[in-house]
């Protein structure tokens, strides 16, 4: 069975991964460095990037302190995100590993400066600009030898809870994601279905990037996962506080949580069958599913890309 320790070494790769400073993204940080790698820890808080590195570092003394970086990055601010793009495109000559990981589930129709619904931003939108602006290091890190670049996106089977009539149609498809009913904004469905569409955008969004690179012949993986139930704060936050010590007994420790997606940035398998793993979506390590019927929507996907980006031009983010 794929474990931690299935991990290939990562000595000389340079990796992101957003959400870092907890959860399923901590597990994550900590492995990939284990392993060797350079890990920016794409975080919001500065504090709780220090502390979240502070208890990686304490408890394990072979990773240096150089290996794990603080990067400021808050996703629901365009702005922060190319800036954070551009830092670390300052910093570094090459991105391996870019593991899309953060992600909410706001109980409040809120909306960022731009005027995106919150959970759409974080999830979706925030990642786009991420990864775009990324993409010339990553593209550089790809046309050298012996590369083996990954763009991982967390996605969820509440995928399926994406509204039936969010289409990705028009800018609204984004800005207001979730809601049939104007007079409500907060019930669990609500929530739910404004996840879900986020969650829907993630996986169409690894399908799009995939065809695109494939039809410039650039030579990177991407690949959408569920990690499953995993006991972290966003994932026991769904249901009411009692219930915690139960859920812990019964979702996936983090540490378990986090396998799916570091097989998807680093097992060998996912570039040695590209067939298989290439632009798809996995529930667990080296198994990949078809998800909903939406979710493989070759024609949703180009139209979520588009709007993605006319909204993106009229906020002066291209
Ligand atoms: N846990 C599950 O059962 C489960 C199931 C399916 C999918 N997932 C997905 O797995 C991923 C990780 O989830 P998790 O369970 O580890 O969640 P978590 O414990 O709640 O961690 C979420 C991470 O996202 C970060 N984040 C939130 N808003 C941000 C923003 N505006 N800018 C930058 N970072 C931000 C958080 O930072 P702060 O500490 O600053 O808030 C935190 O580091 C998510 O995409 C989630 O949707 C989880």
């Amino acid at each position: 069975m794929w474990s931690a320790t299935s991990v290939p070494n990562l000595t000389g790769k340079v990796a992101l991964v957003t959400g870092g400073n907890t959860g399923i993204g901590l597990q994550t940080v900590k492995q990939l460095a284990l392993h060797g790698a350079k890990v920016y820890m794409g975080a919001r808080s500065e504090s709780r990037a220090k502390e979240a590195i502070e208890s990686i570092l304490s408890e394990n003394h072979t990773i240096g302190q150089e290996h794990i970086i603080w990067l400021p990055l808050d996703l629901s601010k365009l702005f922060n995100i190319v800036e954070a793009a551009q830092l670390l495109s300052s910093l570094e000559e090459r991105l391996d590993i870019l593991i899309n990981n953060a992600g909410i589930a706001a109980d409040d129709f809120t909306t960022t400066t731009e005027g995106f619904e919150s959970t759409m931003a974080v999830n979706h939108i925030g990642h786009f600009v991420l990864t775009t602006k990324l993409l010339p290091l990553l593209k550089a890190t790809a046309s050298q030898a012996g590369s083996d670049v990954r763009v991982v996106t967390i996605s969820s089977s509440a995928e399926r809870f994406a509204p039936k009539h969010n289409v990705f149609a028009t800018i609204k498809d984004l800005s207001d994601p979730g809601t049939t009913n104007p007079s409500d904004y907060t019930s669990r469905t609500v929530v739910f279905s404004r996840y879900g569409a986020s969650k829907l955008a993630n996986i169409l969004f690894t399908g799009e990037l995939q065809r695109r690179l494939d039809q410039e012949d650039v030579k990177i993986t991407a690949l959408a996962l569920d990690p499953g139930p995993v006991a972290t704060d966003g994932g026991m936050g769904v249901f009411p506080s009692f219930l915690k010590p139960v859920l812990k007994l019964v979702m996936k420790s983090p540490e378990k949580g986090a396998l799916n997606q570091l097989f998807c940035a680093t097992a060998k398998e996912a570039i040695d069958e590209p067939k298989t793993y290439k632009g798809k979506f996995l529930t667990a390590p080296g198994k990949t599913s078809p998800g909903s019927e939406r979710s493989r929507d070759s024609e949703l996907a180009q139209s979520l890309w588009r709007i993605t980006e006319e909204a993106l031009k009229n906020v002066g983010v291209s």
